[in-house]
């Protein structure tokens, strides 16, 4: 299905209509229009630099050839996202194609100054390294990126070391470190406190909660910004809840679908500033950005949500 910014903006006014309506659970809460239409941000911590907390992988969902007819829907899936400027786009030289495609898709639209990219690097410190970082910047289209990660935590010292004089030469404007397994965050943790990183990565969703113990709170004292990857579990969740209604609560913070139940769960938590949920569908992006519009669940709010899945 096609949306265009007409759809995508009458999703968002009907978040608006809705809190207008007496009676309706959007209206339960005096959220003001502005409160509604406006995405939601966070600052990169000790900047002023606001991310909207909705923004996007393409890991699989942009691993796709040349051909017009797998592109378009992208293009459209790309064309939502940068109505919102400074959106988060999570790319990587290992995607397959995603990262030429991103890099495509943000040139045709005109785009690569309205969004904060972000790619990695995941091949061994040196020369390997300064090669994958040189086809990067050859397959986005730009010489500079706004994050560069290293991916999954491979030659983690020796590359770090290196993001950082690509950082001081201002190459780079941020550098950070990556990885999807909960078995990994004791490392994340270990290097968050020992080293400054700039933004961690990290799996995080309904279903997997180990970053809430340490990682989330650590992140949050140190000022080191969080993003979110596999925010539905690779699209897991969606089928746990599988011909399941959306619970009629779901109103009162402004969610009209699962998956906005299941990234507004991610981004109200303070240590969060951006939740990178992956689509191939216009239809389903809509939806994601949706997410980061109207009321946010509160601490009570967020364990009825988990509540769903236990
Ligand atoms: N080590 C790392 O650094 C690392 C590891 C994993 C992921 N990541 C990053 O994190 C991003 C997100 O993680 P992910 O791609 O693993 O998985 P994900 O975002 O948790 O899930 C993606 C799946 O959810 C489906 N989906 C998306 N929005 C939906 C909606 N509103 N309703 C129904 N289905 C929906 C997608 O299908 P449709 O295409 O049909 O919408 C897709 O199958 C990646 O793309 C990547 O950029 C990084």
């Amino acid at each position: 299905m096609s949306i265009d910014r007409r759809s995508f903006l009458g999703l968002a006014a009907g978040i608006t209509a809705a809190a207008a309506v007496p009676g309706s659970a959007a209206a339960a809460s005096p959220a003001t229009a502005a409160t509604l239409a406006a995405p939601m941000r966070r600052n990169i911590p000790g900047t002023i630099e606001a991310l909207p907390v909705i923004g996007m992988g393409t890991s699989d969902t942009f691993n796709v050839g040349t051909g017009a007819d797998e592109r378009a829907p992208l293009a459209e899936v790309m064309a939502l996202l940068l109505q919102t400027q400074g959106s988060v786009i999570d790319t990587a030289p290992s995607y397959g194609s995603a990262e030429v495609v991103t890099g495509d898709l943000l040139k045709a639209a005109g785009g690569r100054n309205r969004v904060f990219l972000a790619t990695k690097i995941s091949a061994p410190a040196g020369a390997p390294a300064q090669a994958q970082w040189a086809r990067s910047q050859a397959d986005l289209h730009t010489g500079k990126v706004d994050l560069l990660q290293v991916h999954n935590l491979i030659d983690w010292r020796e590359n770090l070391r290196w993001l950082r004089q690509l950082k001081e030469q201002g190459k780079i404007r941020y550098l950070g470190i990556t990885h999807y397994r909960e078995d990994a965050q004791d490392t994340l943790a270990q290097i968050v406190r020992s080293e400054k990183v700039d933004f961690v990565q990290i799996n995080y969703s309904l279903a997997e909660r180990n970053a809430e113990r340490v990682l989330l709170p650590l992140c949050q004292s140190r000022g080191v910004a969080v993003l979110i990857n596999r925010p539905f579990q690779d699209g897991r969740l969606f089928r746990t809840v599988k011909d399941r209604p959306l619970p009629p609560w779901a109103g009162e913070i402004d969610c009209n679908s699962w998956g906005q139940l299941f990234l507004k769960f991610i981004v109200s938590h303070p240590a969060v500033t951006t939740a990178i949920p992956a689509t191939s569908k216009p239809r389903n992006m809509a939806d994601n950005l949706g997410a980061g519009l109207g009321r946010m669940p509160d601490a009570g709010q967020r364990e009825r949500i988990a509540a769903l899945l236990a």
